[in-house]
């Protein structure tokens, strides 16, 4: 068996499962369908509590979503509003007057239960998960599951969605984790990027500004950019956000970072992922150790507020009758 259950809280239903071998071992939880750890070789890769006992309260008050899985929608929708087929809907304004992920009732609040499968080497977390419009009030109830899957051999933890609606909605799920790969949580500049990337611009409000990502663009030209020269770089949207809080579009569904040790290796069908450096930190930990730039989140979605930038063909359309299928694998691979 490469599994264990333990129950954080019989009322609730929370359950913190591990699955591990020698090489490795991660966390998750069935509040929020978190990821909570991922240790390779006893090296942490992702931001996290660094003790089970007050894990629930920890996620209850964490406010950049460590690890938790979105829906219905990753990012924010301008003002709460959006128009489709004809009809408006207001959201709740959960930040400022936008709605950020899916608003204050969001998956991420939620307990959901799951079946586990576990076959040789992979294991998997089924969850079933029902979103209400009388919960968060987007069109349609929805229907769907999630599941997480590890594969001990290849150290890579896969995400797939599935759902459908009763009405015409919107969907647009990602997980927020935050990744460092380095020994301690200092911070990730160190780390290195493998792509070129043009950063969608943002409004003041933190709203993407439009679909033209002409201005900001970073060409790695040799064969790799730190966080730090992108810090570094003088465009005056990372200097205005204090670092990357921005959607970019994927060259070919893969994202490489690495560090000197280990490799990042993201796969999913999205044409985006939003790339946030953790800008700013008005709370932590016990041990305060959550620092500014001590993570990156690779949110794959479809690019935030793509409703009111592409109205009846913004990606994020969840037709009723229709099914919504999207995978996304993380995996670390050991640097040569
Ligand atoms: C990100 C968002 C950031 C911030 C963060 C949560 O997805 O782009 O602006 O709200 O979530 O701390």
């Amino acid at each position: 068996m490469s599994f264990e259950i333990e129950t954080l809280d019989k009322e609730k239903n929370i359950d913190l499962i591990t699955i591990y071998d020698e090489r490795s071992k991660i966390q998750f939880t069935n509040f929020g369908m978190r990821i909570v750890d991922w240790k390779i070789d006893d090296r942490s890769v992702i931001l996290g509590p660094t003790e089970s006992d007050d894990l629930i309260e920890y996620y209850e008050q964490n406010p950049y979503f460590f690890g938790a899985t979105v829906a219905r929608y990753g990012g924010r929708i301008e003002n709460g509003q959006f128009v489709l087929n004809g009809e408006s809907y207001q959201l709740e304004q959960n930040d400022g007057v936008h709605n950020l992920h899916g608003g204050s009732n969001g998956l991420y609040t939620q307990v959901c239960d799951y079946d586990i499968v576990n076959e040789d080497d992979i294991v998997r977390i089924v969850y079933h998960v029902e979103l209400k419009h009388s919960v968060d009030h987007f069109p349609g109830d929805i229907n769907m599951t999630v599941t997480h899957q590890y594969d001990l051999t290849n150290l890579k933890w896969t995400i797939i969605y599935e759902a459908t609606s009763t009405e015409d909605t919107l969907l647009n799920p990602m997980n927020h984790v935050y990744f460092n790969l380095n020994e301690t949580n200092a911070s990730i500049e160190n780390h290195q990027l493998h792509h070129n990337v043009q950063f969608y611009p943002l409004k003041d409000n933190q709203i993407v500004e439009s679909l033209d990502t002409e201005n900001i663009n970073v060409e790695i030209g040799k064969d790799s950019i730190t966080f730090k020269d992108i810090f570094d770089s003088g465009f005056q949207q990372i200097n205005q956000f204090n670092g990357i809080d921005h959607p970019v579009t994927l060259e070919d569904g893969t994202f490489k970072v690495s560090n000197d040790e280990l490799e990042l290796e993201m796969t999913t069908d999205q044409n985006e992922v939003v790339i946030f450096t953790l800008n700013e930190v008005d709370w932590n930990d016990h041990e305060d150790s959550i620092n500014v730039h001590s993570g990156f989140t690779l949110e794959t979605q479809s690019l935030p507020n793509d409703i009111n930038l592409l109205n009846e063909t913004a990606p994020s359309i969840l037709r009723k009758g229709d099914t919504f299928n999207s995978v996304t694998s993380y995996q670390i691979n050991y640097k040569k």
